[in-house]
């Protein structure tokens, strides 16, 4: 089993929409699809029509009393499945922490689902501060969505020298969201090949779209509101090329 994380401290940036996007082309191609909404503003079990009762308690998922495919419901799309969020999810990083090897906890809490899921996407909160390094020593990568602005880049900066310092930037990789290509400072960033300060980006950008906002309303993935739009293949590429990373690794 894989597992991908779309992670960035700052709100806003797109981690809920990619993250619910590339679940659902993972599921639709035939993946057996866990999506962990690990967000206690559970934004990407909103949009999957999740509600609070569907959430477990942090607890039982860090007391491993349950295995994260016993807690998960079924979404309405065949292979994709929720563990939902709700408040209660604001705990699991203080559980998780007490106990005495968080990074290997959670790697068999992940583990005891290899049979069940062929795929596990984490929708991160965007404060896992505390949390982010044991979540990124256990999984296989980390997208880091951000937009292509002067000032996004630099307080992404921050976090993802403090992962390259602790060994952690390998795994990680970034994507330029909400790209205006009206705009020639969005141009020139989506085409630089450099690293952003030491993280490699992907080729793959997703442009600034109505129809990615709209998945907030009808609660649906992108691909099922317009399926062949510019933002869809956009997300499309996206998922083959982080696929294809990760299946190397
Ligand atoms: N490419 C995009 N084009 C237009 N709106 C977007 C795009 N990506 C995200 N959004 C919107 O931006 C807001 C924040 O996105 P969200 O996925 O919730 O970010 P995060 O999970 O990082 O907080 C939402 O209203 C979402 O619909
Ligand atoms: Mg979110």
């Amino acid at each position: 089993m894989k597992t991908v994380m779309f992670y960035n401290q700052k709100g806003g940036v797109g981690k809920t929409s990619i993250a619910v996007n590339f679940a659902y082309l993972a599921a639709s191609e035939g993946f057996r699809t866990l999506l962990w909404d690990l967000d206690p503003q559970a934004s990407a079990t909103f949009i999957l029509r999740g509600d609070d009762d569907d959430a477990p308690k942090a607890s039982k998922i860090v007391s491993e009393e349950s295995s994260l495919d016993e807690l998960a419901i079924s979404s309405n799309y065949n292979n994709l499945f929720l563990l939902a969020s709700s408040l209660k999810m604001r705990l699991f990083a203080e559980k998780l922490a007490e106990s005495k090897n968080p990074v290997k906890r959670l790697t068999r809490i992940l583990e005891a689902t290899q049979d069940e899921f062929d795929l596990t996407v984490i929708d991160a909160p965007p404060n896992l501060t505390g949390l982010s390094e044991t979540v990124i020593s256990a999984i296989d990568l980390v997208v880091v969505p951000l937009q292509p602005s002067p000032l996004a880049v630099r307080s992404s900066q921050v976090m993802i020298d403090h992962l390259a310092s602790i060994g952690l930037s390998e795994k990680c990789v970034a994507l330029y969201n909400m790209v205006d290509l009206r705009r020639i400072g969005h141009r020139v960033a989506i085409s630089e090949t450099e690293p952003i300060g030491k993280l490699p980006k992907l080729r793959s950008f997703i442009p600034y779209s109505a129809d990615i906002e709209k998945m907030a309303i009808t609660r649906e993935p992108l691909p099922v509101i317009s399926h062949s739009s510019k933002s869809s293949l956009a997300i499309q590429g996206l998922y083959n090329e982080i696929s294809n990373l990760i299946y190397a690794r």
